[in-house]
């Protein structure tokens, strides 16, 4: 059995998708989540695309202790230099350099010649090299480059120190049996490739991300790069939970496996989905909704007899438990504070208290609390931003006939209580219009969803929100088993995030 690690870019790639935008906190979240889950490598951003992004990338260097922490780098010494800057405190570091190397990347964007882009990745390799042991290479839309360059600038960055050698098929263009191609072309044409880690990256525009990565482990490579849910730039990344069930299930083809915690696997979905605003679908394989559902009579017939008739994954495999039914209302601080750590979570003493004061009042609105609902509820509170606003009471008034008017009561840091009532073409834009007149601020909605937690008349529902102002784009998320109520406490969590973003920009800039 080969072992192949994961190298996971749900914090950079991930983070590239359209409209999604993690804080610093919401990014360390998720890296504590990938580090329980067990990648190798965790790519927590591209420190010099902003200040907030080196800052990002310090932090989860500073937290992380059982992985590898990567900063993304052009090929300049600027963007190595900001790499090294927010890495230095990590225990593993990695700085990853790219450059683009296919005929159209180097005509259109680059105008270089290939002998400039060969000079540019050596000296970039070189120059990172300075810094730390472990440096990733990448050639940009390799899977679009002429085969013998591709070899001359991989053979130029392992003579230069590049330890990993990453093959990215940027735009989701190779078949599976080209892309492993490259690779099997690769060994025969690089002397030294045999001692350097060579890694896969695949981009999912024709639905191939998945397919081409294995077939590059079927060529050869240790490393798979991918993010969590698929996520990324355009149609997304190889979506890592694929990947490694599929070495799982079909370890007699692939004869290799992960190191992974695979029984982290719905956690850290539902972690991300939750994060990010990126709602799983529910066909999605392996940690859809309806990945291990059974709809037809025939289907649940066989199952009920034998599981494995239409069952080839089983849910408790990836951590799915079934919904069962934790605790009530007559439950104490110490059950809940042991089914806590049971979760996972290991929470401060105050942090506890406001869970578990949540918890109660869930248990008069809730007849039955289950896992999910516990999850959701901590996950919620314990975002942890400064609450500029906090939202006090809400009423509306509605009927079908009638202009739905909202009124809410917020309270300011500084304790000011704001009153304020709006009408609104609908009851969630009354109650936003009331709030943008509470806060004074002015801020553009750009997403709204509602997903239910769990099942029943009575269940959770989770609104999240995306906020806009100039150029900060914040989420926010609210649980509650009341939508409107949920509506109101997403939108003003994502106000407080623009607060608290603007007043970073401000520290940042005052100190440039
Ligand atoms: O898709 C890509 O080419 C990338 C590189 C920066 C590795 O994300
Ligand atoms: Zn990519």
């Amino acid at each position: 059995m080969r072992t192949i690690e994961i190298f996971d870019t749900t914090l950079r790639d991930g983070e590239q998708t359209p409209g999604v935008n993690l804080s610093m906190n919401e990014k360390v979240e998720i890296a504590l989540q990938l580090e329980k889950l067990g990648v190798s490598r965790l790519e927590a951003g591209f420190a010099a695309a902003s200040p907030g992004d080196l800052q990002s990338v310090a932090e989860v260097a500073r937290r992380i202790k059982n992985a590898t922490v990567v900063s993304l780098a052009r090929s300049t010494p600027n963007d190595i230099d900001k790499a090294y800057e927010a890495l230095r405190h990590a225990v593993n570091p990695c700085i990853h350099v790219f450059i683009a190397t296919s005929p159209i990347h180097r005509e259109y964007k680059l105008r270089m010649s290939k002998e400039q882009v060969i000079e540019r990745a050596v000296a970039a390799v070189k120059h990172a090299k300075k810094y730390v042991h472990e440096v990733e290479f990448s050639a940009e839309d390799a899977g679009r480059t002429e085969i013998p360059f591709l070899a001359e600038v991989v053979q130029a960055a392992i003579e230069a120190g590049a330890t990993i050698i990453n093959i990215p098929d940027t735009v989701g263009y190779m078949t599976p049996r080209e892309y492993g191609n490259i690779f099997r072309e690769l060994f025969l044409r690089v002397p030294g490739i045999d001692k350097v880690k060579l890694s896969c990256h695949c981009h999912d525009d024709l639905g191939m991300a998945v397919a081409n990565s294995l077939a590059a482990i079927e060529a050869g490579v240790t490393q798979v790069e991918g993010t969590i849910n698929g996520i990324g730039e355009r149609a997304g990344n190889a979506a890592i939970e694929e990947v490694a069930l599929a070495l799982e299930t079909r370890k007699d083809v692939y004869q290799a496996k992960t190191n992974l915690n695979l029984k982290e696997i719905a956690r850290t979905s539902q972690l991300v989905s939750r994060l990010t605003g990126m709602i799983v679908p529910g066909n999605k394989a392996v940690v859809g909704a309806n990945a291990f559902a059974h709809e037809s009579g025939i289907h649940q017939d066989g199952v009920l007899k034998e599981k494995s008739t239409y069952e080839i994954i089983r849910p408790e495999t990836v951590g799915f438990k079934s919904n069962r039914l934790v605790l009530g209302k007559h439950s104490g601080r110490h059950a809940f504070k042991d089914k806590l750590a049971e979760l996972g979570y290991h929470l401060q003493p105050e942090e506890i208290d406001a869970a578990f004061a949540a918890f109660k009042e869930l248990c008069d609105k809730k007849k039955e609390v289950s896992e999910d609902d516990i999850i959701a509820l901590v996950d919620t509170k314990m975002v942890a931003v400064a609450e500029a606003f906090k939202l006090e009471s809400v009423q509306l008034s509605y009927g079908n006939l009638s202009v739905p008017t909202a009124s809410v009561r917020l309270v300011r840091q500084d304790g000011t209580v704001l009153e304020e009532a709006a009408c609104g073409n609908g009851s969630v834009d009354s109650i936003y219009k009331a709030i943008d007149r509470a806060t004074g601020e002015e801020v553009t909605l750009t997403d709204y969803k509602i997903v239910s937690v769990t099942h029943g008349k009575d269940a959770l529902g989770e609104v999240f929100v995306r906020l806009q102002q100039g150029e900060i784009t914040v989420q926010g998320r609210g649980v509650s088993t009341d939508v409107l109520e949920a509506s109101a406490l997403a939108y003003v969590r994502a106000i407080n995030k623009i607060v608290e973003r603007r007043n970073e920009m401000l520290v940042t800039s005052g100190q440039e």
